[in-house]
């Protein structure tokens, strides 16, 4: 079984890839169950996952980013998030959509460490131009493409890994 504490901690943001080595259909559908077996509020289960998997569609996802390492990934998830079928917190009307479907990319993201591949959440892209270029993600937000391959030999964190402030400034007991 997983030990837990140390994916968490072993975990890190990869941007170089192996482009000769493939992604299994097994290794796929396990990051899909992973992201699937997510807890959302109230299991209103408000996400999409869109699996880009062609190379036709891997490439007009690439033109709306420009973190062209992740075109090196046999495979892309994105994952987005539906306002209107979320659950909305009734004191202060917040909606948790955007929260459930970072839930559910968490969930995939450490799935895929925990296969011995790598990947990196990547947040930085051009929304509005994929929303254009993919009508079916009409009425979605698009939280996060994540792609999953194997990792370059020379792949290693970056520095920002390594950065955490003071657990007194985030951690407090009452
Ligand atoms: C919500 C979110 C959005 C992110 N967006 C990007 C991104 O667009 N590009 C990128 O290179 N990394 C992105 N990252 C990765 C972070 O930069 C990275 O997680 C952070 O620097 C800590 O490094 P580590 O993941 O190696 O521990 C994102 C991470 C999160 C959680």
């Amino acid at each position: 079984m997983t030990d837990f504490s140390q994916l968490a901690r072993d975990r890190f943001s990869a941007r170089r890839f192996d482009p000769s080595k493939e992604v299994t259909e097994e290794q796929i559908a396990k990051i899909v169950k992973a992201g699937l077996d997510a807890p959302t509020a109230v299991n209103f289960q408000p996400f999409k996952i869109w699996v880009f998997r062609s190379a036709e569609a891997k490439e007009k996802l690439l033109s709306a980013t420009k973190m062209k390492f992740i075109g090196d990934a046999p495979v892309i998830f994105m994952i987005g998030a539906k306002a209107e079928s979320a659950w909305v917190r009734p004191f202060d009307e917040k909606n948790y959509a955007d929260i459930d479907a970072a839930i559910v990319t968490t969930h995939m993201m450490l799935e895929i460490h925990d296969l011995g591949l790598g990947s990196t959440w990547i947040g930085h892209f051009d929304a509005p131009t994929v929303q254009q270029l993919f009508p079916e993600t009409a009425g979605y937000s698009l939280v996060a493409l994540l792609p999953a391959a194997h990792l370059a030999e020379d792949c290693v964190p970056s520095e920002r890994h390594l950065v955490s402030k003071p657990e007194e400034e985030l951690v407090t007991v009452l």
